[in-house]
């Protein structure tokens, strides 16, 4: 299921073939060029950078622990999870939902591949228990960058972490939360 630990410096190596036409899904920047086409605004744009320096500060302290995850998948996970706010603008401010599920059916209609999609649900429902470790890091990079606490996300990623360092949480705790805090009282804004 996980494909590689990678390190930050090869994070583009690998691709999701978009299918049906010829472009590829290497990096964010190919799925910021995505995001472009399909019509997002500077503001959307913004805010999905500030989470992928989020999840990016997040990967670095996996890596450090030695924790195995995929690292494309939450790189173009967090590019990718709000597209269905270039249907919904308003949600980029205000309060609703309408985002995630039209914006898993745009990049769906866009040959991008489900798993990556399904970062657009997830991460407003991250709670469910199908709801993988990478998905939810891009959800808890999208509260980090703005600066919010969400226990619950937070415990639940120590747990999956422990469980595949095959430790206690204790043992991980101290550092990940640490890291948790840093990102949130980094002031990386929000879009
Ligand atoms: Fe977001």
């Amino acid at each position: 299921m996980f494909r590689r630990i990678m390190p930050m410096s090869q994070m583009s190596d690998s691709a999701f073939a978009l299918g049906g036409n010829a472009e590829m899904l290497r990096d964010r920047h190919d799925a910021y060029r995505l995001l472009e086409k399909l019509g997002a605004s500077e503001r959307l744009l913004q805010h999905v950078r500030q989470v992928g320096e989020a999840a990016d500060r997040l990967m670095r302290a996996y890596q450090q622990l030695g924790i195995v995850f995929d690292a494309t998948m939450i790189e173009l996970g967090a590019a990718m999870h709000d597209a269905g706010k270039i249907l919904y603008p308003e949600e980029l401010d205000g309060p609703g939902a309408r985002h995630e599920p039209s914006g898993q059916t745009l990049l769906l209609a866009h040959d991008v591949p489900l798993e990556i999609t399904r970062c657009c649900v997830s991460h407003g429902t991250w709670n469910r228990v199908e709801v993988s470790f990478e998905e939810r890091t891009v959800a808890l990079a999208d509260m980090l960058c703005r600066g919010a606490r969400e226990l619950r996300l937070e415990q639940s990623i120590v747990a999956m972490a422990a469980d595949r360092l095959s430790t206690d949480r204790q043992s991980i705790h101290e550092e990940l939360n640490r890291t948790f805090e840093r990102i949130a009282t980094a002031n990386l804004g929000y879009a």
